[in-house]
């Protein structure tokens, strides 16, 4: 590898497979790399344009090498590949560590090294690695390793980023094999039970991600509004039929909040080329953006509201500039006080110091604190703040 910073923090980019899943083609992933630089995704820091599965042929060809759908691709993967290079953007691409992909297309199971090889001809900077159809006899740490043995031989830097869905405690394996993000969860919905569920399943898990290879909740679904064709995906969360998915706004900036405290990848999943006002403020908040970004990669700690613990909490990252980014979330239905101790953080209170504070989603200062800061928070609601450390005399 010749880029030492390839993976040093979280990737941004968007993935097709929440929104299309197997309705792909060459337009709309040129389409998408458009919309990146046309709605100031790009400017806002996203990069990669990632074609997830269901984009090749039923059969590998005659020597045994991967073939793009020839309907959905006409041109192949090169064309698509130069197309987002040329607008400044990187290409992502998606196989599987098993025999087939989820969706039963070939998957890369002793093909890895021409897999790669293949990938790496067509201009591939990005490969999400799978986990259906893996032979039973083989451990699938073993299986990661070989692939990321097979991409950092060759020749071109990819990230690599596995999908084990947390399974086979990928958290105690995963950064030693050689991915630079790793799935710890199942697929997310498009409702709030699933948004909640799975971040609730990483806090605690904090310390195995990190610069290099980080913890990958999935890929957001900040303005899917119930628009997936995977019926899974927009499942309602109540079990209702007919399944209905789709959050509030409130919601999906509590869900892009999350996500950018606790380091998550931010993988964009809804359609991009017909994004509301409100999706794409939540999208291109630099002040949320640079939470996640911040190059040190510290995991947050979670402070928990003494009288509502289950539902009202807050998420605090140190950031490498001396401030804190504090998140307090409110998971319950119901308005809810969030009183944060300075003292929790280690400021004691005869220090004479205090916090400045500044609303990440107002984007307004909200001025000087000392020993602690209470606030209401509406139910499914979120606070982003960025503290900095003030003397108060
Ligand atoms: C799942 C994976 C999804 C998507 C899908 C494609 O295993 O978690 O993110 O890639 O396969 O079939």
């Amino acid at each position: 590898m010749d880029n030492k910073y390839l993976g040093l923090t979280p990737p941004m980019g968007w993935n097709s497979w929440n929104t299309f899943t197997w309705e792909i083609n060459e337009q709309l992933i040129m389409q998408a790399a458009d919309a990146f630089v046309e709605y100031g995704l790009k400017d806002a820091g996203y990069e990669y344009v990632v074609i997830d599965d269901c984009w090749s042929e039923k059969q590998r060809d005659e020597n045994g090498r991967l073939v793009p759908d020839k309907t959905k691709f006409p041109n192949g993967m090169k064309a698509v590949a130069d197309y987002v290079h040329s607008k400044g953007l990187k290409f992502g691409m998606y196989s599987c560590a098993g025999t087939h992909t989820c969706a039963g297309y070939p998957g890369s199971f002793e093909h890895e090294f021409e897999d790669a090889a293949t990938f790496a001809e067509w201009g591939v900077d990005y490969l999400k690695y799978d986990y259906c159809y893996k032979p039973d006899f083989i451990p699938g740490e073993v299986l990661y390793k070989r692939m990321a043995m097979a991409l950092r031989n060759c020749g071109r830097d990819i990230i690599f980023s596995a999908c084990n869905w947390g399974n086979d405690n990928v958290h105690r394996w995963i950064r030693e094999s050689g991915a630079h993000l790793f799935r710890s969860t199942g697929d997310i919905q498009d409702n709030w039970e699933s948004i909640k569920n799975l971040a609730l399943s990483q806090m605690g898990q904090e310390c195995y991600g990190g610069n290099y290879c980080h913890n990958d909740i999935d890929m957001l679904v900040v303005g899917m509004h119930g628009g997936s064709n995977n019926e899974w995906i927009n499942a309602s969360g109540d079990g209702a039929a007919p399944k209905l998915g789709g959050c509030t706004d409130t919601e999906y900036k509590t869900h892009f909040s999350l996500w950018a405290l606790m380091n998550s990848p931010l993988m964009i999943g809804c359609d991009i080329r017909k994004m509301s006002e409100a999706t794409r403020e939540i999208l291109t908040n630099q002040d949320v953006i640079s939470i996640n970004q911040d190059i040190e990669c510290r995991g947050a700690y979670r402070i928990k509201q003494w009288n509502n613990p289950e539902n009202v909490f807050s998420l605090i990252k140190l950031m490498s500039d001396g401030s804190y980014a504090i998140g307090m979330f409110n998971f319950g239905d119901r308005t809810s006080e969030m009183s944060l101790q300075f003292w929790d953080m280690g400021l004691p209170t005869a220090s004479g110091r205090g916090f400045d504070m500044y609303d990440c989603w107002k984007h307004e200062n909200l001025g000087k604190y000392s020993e602690r800061f209470v606030t209401n928070i509406e139910p499914h609601d979120c606070l982003v703040l960025r503290a900095r450390l003030v003397n108060m005399k």
